[in-house]
């Protein structure tokens, strides 16, 4: 089992859960973070950590496992961060919006640390 990082979390990108990873299993993409579900422990720490609760347990992940596959996916092409970073100017704006991974999601990566 892994945890999972969801929608919430595109154009938010808030970093406050990279630091509490015991095991750095943290990747950046340009607008939005992935988990890396073979390198995480389950552990949970980085859940309640995120400010707009997009870290769910893989067991809260959609029918199908979209999220899982989202995340195991750019895992293996983002580079890995562990230091927060300064978020988004508009990150505000973006977080009560829903079904943000058809409208905004990039497949690019980003800086890491
Ligand atoms: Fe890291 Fe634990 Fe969160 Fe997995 S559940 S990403 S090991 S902090
Ligand atoms: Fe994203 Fe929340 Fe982390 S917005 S970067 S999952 S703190």
């Amino acid at each position: 089992m892994t945890y999972i990082v969801m929608d919430p979390c595109i154009k938010c990108k808030l970093m406050d859960c990279v630091e509490v990873c015991p095991v750095d299993c943290f990747y950046e993409g340009e607008n939005s973070l992935v988990i890396n579900p073979d390198e995480c422990i389950d552990c949970g720490v980085c859940e309640p950590e995120c400010p707009v609760d997009a870290i769910k347990p893989q067991a809260d992940d959609e029918p199908g496992g979209k999220w899982l596959k989202i995340n195991t996916e750019y895992a293996k092409l983002w580079p890995n961060i562990t230091v927060k970073g300064t978020p988004p100017n508009d990150a505000k704006v973006f977080e009560q919006e829903a079904g943000k991974f058809e409208r905004f999601f990039s497949t690019k990566p980003g800086r890491g640390s």
